[in-house]
This record gives structure tokens, C-alpha cells and sequence, in this order.
């Protein structure tokens, strides 16, 4: 019999070869298709980034305005998916609303043609398009407001923070949100991406790859992380109060959200990227009483933890701009989500080039040869 070794969580195993981007965790670099996420994030835009990530090089200018002409086209929902979203409860999380959302895409665009390119293009486009409106007609239907029609001369970032407000935003801030779309775009084989390519490695739909990668980002390990990061700051209420809550963690080797990844061992790129975001949006808006803590909170788990590897991931940050930006906390998984379709899609694109479905092996550690008791004897 083969002998195996288990590696929990599957870390350092290999599950997939990828060009899409890339880690190194030791020097804290991350690149999509070979570029540094500080050009991308200097440089670009999210919709040019989600066309680098999903088609491999960046669009010249008219491939570009023919995506974004694209986009806008597929930004509304159809009415019945909107009486769908009705019968929501508005207690719900929106992850929630929006993982049965995407899964429900696929019941009114039900062909599966996934080997015509011209689908999958099809779909990817429905996708990019549709979920930030689906995101915020749920944040205004659990409001009892009708959803706002998305605007066709605002940006893929604008126009996200049109529908959610109902006011067109300040371009600064519009800016700022369309720099956190790219940092959140795209990392490697990640839970919800792994998620994505196993469904995918089914050859199902794209809407229910997207659904399940949803459900996978929504957990406090993973994408949920930087809510409960905004949560954490208001228990720690004040910078005394840090250096013994961080004590505390220690000892009772509590987790502290918003630290800490599988793969950097040094801080992420994306949470100095977000931190210095954070900075000129508190120097434009005034100041955030909880950007000190979070500071603080940074310095004293360095202290404490480095030797561990320990070190602000991207969603450390991250809740610190969506809060000044005026997005609600329950938002920031789901602002997440519709950043990470770029991601999810550019793998299920990959998956489809050269798909063998995912079935690894187990180690069994149950028993063998066990007789049948019947109930009475039991
Ligand atoms: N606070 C305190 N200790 C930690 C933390 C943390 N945030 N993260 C890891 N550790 C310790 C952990 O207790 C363990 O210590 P020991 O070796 O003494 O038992 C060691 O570091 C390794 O931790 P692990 O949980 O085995 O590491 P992992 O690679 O399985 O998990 C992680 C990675 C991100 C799930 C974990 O660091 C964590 O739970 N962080 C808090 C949640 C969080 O911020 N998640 C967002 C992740 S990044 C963005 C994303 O994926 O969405």
C-alpha cells in the first residue's frame, strides 16, 4: 500500500501550477503576472489589473475600453434576481445574500458551454460586472431603499460607491477604493481560490465556482478577518489598553485578527500599501482614534510575536480605510469578494486550459472489519 505524508492544511504541498501570481513570503513581495503589486497599485487600475489577471497581459488602450464598455453593459440585474434579493432576511449577512446571488446567476444563465471561448469571455464579463451591483442593492434593500441603477459614465470603483451611497463619490476617494480593489484582486492558491479551482476542476458553472469561492472567503480565517479586525479595536478601546490585551492573546495563544498568514513570515506588502492609503484618508477626513491603536497594536505584537512570523496581513488595514471610506462593517468581506472575482476567475480560466479534476487521497485512521450491531443490542 502507497505511503503517504500529511501535511495539515496542505502547507508546502503543491496543488496546482500557476502563472497567474506570485509570493515570496520571506521578502514580502507579491507580483500578478510578473508585476510588483506597488506598481499595480500606483500604476493601474482594478478593471486593467482584472484584464492583466484573467487574460495574462495588460490591455492596450482599446482592449481596455472595450472591457470597461463591456462591464457597463452587465452591470444591471435582472428584476426577478432583484425579487429574489426581496425575500432576504435584512438580518442576514451580506456574504450570505451574495453567495446565493452569484450560485443563483447560473439559474437564469444556465448554458455551460465552458469550452467556447466566447462563453467563458461571456461570463467573466456578467461576473466582474454584476457582483458590485449585487453587493449594494442588498445594503440598500435590507434598508427598505430601492437599489440604485448602476451609472455608465462612472468607473468600475465610482460607480460601486454611487450605488451603495446614492451620491456620486469624491474622485479621491474613488481613487483610494480602486487602489483596495487591486491590492484584494488576486493570491495565489488561497482558501477560496482553492475552493474555486476544485469546483471548477468539475467543469460546472462559473457561477457556482464564484458561489462557492464566496463561501469559502467569508470565514474569520480568510476574507472575514478584517471585520472582526474593527471589532477587536473597539473591545481594545484605547492605546493602554493594547499592550495588555496582546498579553493576554499571548498567554491564552489567542488568535489576534488581522496577523499573520500562511505565507508571509514578513509584513505584507498590501497591509503597508493599505496603512499608507489609511494615512492620506485620515490626512484628507481628520483623524481615526483607532488608527492608533492599530498602530500601537502593530508595534506590540512585533514585540512580542515576530519571532513567530508574525506581522500585519492585508486585512490588518484594510477595515481602517473601508470605515473612513463609509462602508458599513459587514461590507468589508463582501468588497472583498467583488475585488477577488478578478482572482478567482483568472484561475478558473487557468483550470479550464488544462483541467484534471481535483480528488486527492486521505489518510484513513478509522477501524477495520467492525460487526454490524443491531439496534436492539446496542
Ligand atoms: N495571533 C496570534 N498568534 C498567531 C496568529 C495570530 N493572528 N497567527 C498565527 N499565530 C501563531 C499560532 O498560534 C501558531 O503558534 P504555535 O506554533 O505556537 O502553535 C503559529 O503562529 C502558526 O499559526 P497557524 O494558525 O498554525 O498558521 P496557519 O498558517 O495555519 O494560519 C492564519 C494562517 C492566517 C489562518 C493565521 O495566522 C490566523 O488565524 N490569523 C488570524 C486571522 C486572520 O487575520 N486571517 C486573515 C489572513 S490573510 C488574508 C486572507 O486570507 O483573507
Amino acid at each position: 500500500m502507497a505511503v503517504y505524508e500529511y501535511h495539515a492544511g496542505l502547507e508546502g504541498v503543491p496543488a496546482t501550477q500557476s502563472s497567474i501570481s506570485f509570493v515570496d513570503g520571506q521578502k514580502g513581495l507579491l507580483e500578478y503576472r510578473g508585476i510588483a503589486i506597488e506598481h499595480l497599485a500606483s500604476k493601474s487600475t482594478f478593471l486593467e489589473t482584472a484584464y492583466l489577471l484573467i487574460w495574462g497581459e495588460l490591455p492596450n488602450r482599446q482592449e481596455l475600453q472595450d472591457f470597461q464598455q463591456e462591464i457597463q453593459g452587465h452591470r444591471r440585474l435582472k428584476y426577478r434576481v432583484r425579487d429574489m434579493m426581496k425575500c432576504f432576511p435584512e438580518s442576514g449577512h451580506p456574504m450570505d445574500a451574495l453567495q446565493a446571488c452569484a450560485a443563483a446567476l447560473g439559474l437564469f444563465y444556465s448554458r455551460r458551454e465552458i469550452s467556447d471561448p466566447a462563453y467563458v469571455h461571456e461570463a467573466v464579463v456578467r461576473l466582474l460586472a454584476k457582483v458590485p451591483t449585487m453587493v449594494a442593492a442588498f445594503q440598500l434593500m435590507r434598508n427598505g431603499n430601492d437599489p440604485v441603477q448602476p451609472r455608465d459614465d462612472l468607473s468600475y470603483a465610482a460607480n460601486f460607491l454611487y450605488m451603495l451611497n446614492e451620491r456620486e463619490p469624491d474622485p479621491f476617494l474613488a481613487n483610494i477604493f480602486d487602489v483596495c480593489l487591486t491590492l484584494h484582486a488576486e493570491h495565489t492558491i488561497n482558501a477560496s481560490t482553492f475552493s474555486a479551482m476544485v469546483t471548477a476542476s468539475t467543469l460546472t458553472d462559473p457561477y457556482a465556482v464564484i458561489a462557492s469561492a464566496v463561501g469559502t472567503l467569508a470565514g474569520p480565517l480568510h476574507g472575514g478577518a478584517a471585520e472582526e479586525v474593527v471589532g477587536m479595536l473597539e473591545t481594545i478601546g484605547t492605546v493602554e489598553n493594547v499592550r495588555p490585551f496582546v498579553e493576554n492573546c499571548v498567554a491564552n495563544k489567542k488568535k489576534i485578527m488581522g496577523f499573520g498568514h500562511r505565507v508571509y513570515k514578513v509584513k505584507d506588502p498590501r497591509a503597508t500599501i493599505l496603512q499608507n492609503l489609511a494615512e492620506q484618508l485620515f490626512d484628507r477626513l481628520g483623524q481615526d482614534r483607532y488608527y492608533d491603536i492599530a498602530v500601537e497594536l502593530e508595534k506590540v505584537v512585533s514585540e512580542k510575536m515576530s519571532y513567530k512570523g508574525i506581522y500585519p496581513n492585508v486585512d490588518f488595514y484594510s477595515g481602517l480605510v473601508y470605515r473612513k471610506l463609509g462602508i458599513p462593517t459587514d461590507l468589508y468581506t463582501p468588497v472583498f469578494a467583488i475585488s477577488r472575482t478578478a482572482g478567482w476567475l483568472a484561475h478558473w480560466k487557468e483550470q479550464l486550459g488544462e483541467n484534471r479534476i481535483f480528488r486527492p487521497t486521505q489518510i484513513y485512521t478509522g477501524l477495520h472489519g467492525i460487526d454490524y450491531v443491531p439496534m436492539d443490542d446496542r
